[in-house]
């Protein structure tokens, strides 16, 4: 029966992977340098020009909104109309792959997630803007940020903000019962059972965990922050732990996560829970502990949202005993369809988005981490997330998933994997981590991972 329900997938995944091996292999990124020069040569900037930004549903849509109205402003010219997409980066991805299979020249810029510009620099979706952004410039990033946004040495996609998974935690609630912040995962596992079994009568809907654990992407960040936590800093040289899913110790990961977090400290639900479901569960109070990325700082802290306003802590994520934290690295990055007939107003939305000024307003009013290193020194940004200064080095050293223009495909396979063996706690993990290998193995052997 197993057998045969993943055959369903794996034929599926042919399909896809047919498709992806022919844009990677026959489309090369420098047909779209040329194309990118004529038509920036012939687009006159003094007429006025609607530009179609495709983003997921913010947040904090006050922020935004109030950001777009400042750049109409500084540019009369240019007028920017949004198409909202869904929250969740797979659904995103989908949505906006679909608009540029197409072609679709009614789209002249979207958020790109940070694992996503090799496959849209491959496929020649994303056009190169390295020309535009000199390295003096790209050293005012983090440097992973960057890395994130280029592929084959050139730059497709400028770092709107970082994100790196975070532990947040009832500040009170520790305090209450005597601990300081977890260290390491059996920690988090005591702290939590102690402390929703005294909460047990005061608080009956209080739980231990809340985390994002529905078959989408961010499924696969919170996995590899476990996976990673084995060992940490000295294996970062080495093969990112999402490719290696048959050793014992990321089995004993894996085990680890469905029997002492997702079937023990979470209820039934968080199966189901992407970041926002998640979030809600620990603003109102119902969760000891949460992992999320850096926004969630912000709505934790906000009395139209949250029931816990003053009593949210935040600590770099546990590891297990002999290993160091680790924290995925997240964040989007501003991209400009090679279809747009408006890159060079594209491009000026982008720098204003991306300057000093707008990510200190990001930081200020969403929580939403500054790619800019300098901002970790402004007083403003500091006075609203007072929480960077110790955690500098999360952003600093946080892991990035793999690097390839078939990771949608590999996402899949893991995602496919870790949501199985979490949600049926008799499915053997050792099995369908070997099947899961195997498929990334197949893949791996058609287009090489850098990872
Ligand atoms: C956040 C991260 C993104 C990640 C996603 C997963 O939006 O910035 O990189 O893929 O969460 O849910």
């Amino acid at each position: 029966m197993l057998k045969r329900q993943f055959l369903m997938p794996i034929a599926a995944l042919a399909i896809l992977v047919g498709s992806m091996v022919t844009l990677v292999l026959f489309k090369s990124p420098r047909e779209t340098t040329h194309r990118t020069s004529t038509l920036i040569a012939t687009t006159n900037i003094s007429d006025r020009v609607t530009l179609r930004f495709v983003s997921w549903k913010p947040d904090h849509p006050k922020a935004w909104d109030e950001a777009i109205a400042r750049f109409e402003q500084a540019h009369p010219t240019i007028r920017i109309e949004r198409e909202i997409a869904p929250h969740s980066s797979t659904a995103y991805h989908d949505l906006l792959s679909q608009k540029l299979k197409n072609r679709d020249t009614s789209m002249d810029l979207f958020f790109m997630d940070v694992i996503w510009t090799s496959e849209f620099a491959a496929a020649g979706w994303a056009l190169p803007l390295g020309a535009r952004f000199p390295s003096s410039e790209r050293q005012k990033f983090f440097e992973a940020t960057i890395e994130a946004g280029t592929y084959r040495g050139e730059l497709y996609g400028i770092p709107s903000r970082i994100d790196s998974g975070m532990l947040y935690y009832r500040k009170d609630l520790l305090e209450q019962y005597g601990f300081a912040p977890p260290r390491t995962w059996d920690e988090l596992v005591l702290q939590a059972h102690t402390i929703v079994a005294g909460e047990r009568t005061r608080q009956p809907a209080l739980r231990g965990y809340s985390g994002q654990f529905k078959q989408y992407e961010g499924l696969v960040c919170n996995m590899l922050e476990f996976l990673g936590s084995l060992h940490g800093a000295s294996a970062r040289e080495a093969r990112n732990p999402l490719l290696t899913l048959t050793s014992p110790d990321a089995l004993t990961a894996v085990r680890f996560v469905r029997e002492q977090i997702v079937h023990a400290l979470a209820t039934r639900a968080v199966l189901t829970y992407q970041e926002p479901e998640s979030l809600a569960v620990f603003v109102q109070g119902k969760a000891v502990f949460h992992r999320n990325w850096p926004y969630a700082w912000g709505m934790a802290n906000d009395p139209r949202h949250s029931n816990i306003v003053g009593k949210v802590g935040v600590a770099p994520l546990p590891h297990f005993a002999f290993g160091e934290s680790v924290s995925a690295l997240g964040g989007w990055l501003y991209g400009i369809s090679a279809y747009s007939r408006h890159p060079e107003e594209a491009w000026t939305f982008i720098e204003f988005m991306t300057s000093p000024e707008m990510q200190r307003h990001f930081a200020m009013h969403a929580s939403l981490a500054p790619s800019r290193i300098a901002l970790y020194r402004d007083d403003a940004v500091l006075q609203a997330n007072p929480q960077y200064r110790a955690l500098f080095p999360v952003f600093q050293t946080a892991r990035p998933r793999p690097r390839t223009p078939v990771y949608p495909i590999i996402s899949h396979i893991l995602q496919r994997y870790f949501s199985r063996v979490l949600a049926f706690p008799r499915l053997d993990i050792r099995e369908e981590a070997e099947e899961a290998q195997r498929m990334i193995e197949r893949f791996e052997r058609l287009v090489p991972l850098q990872s």
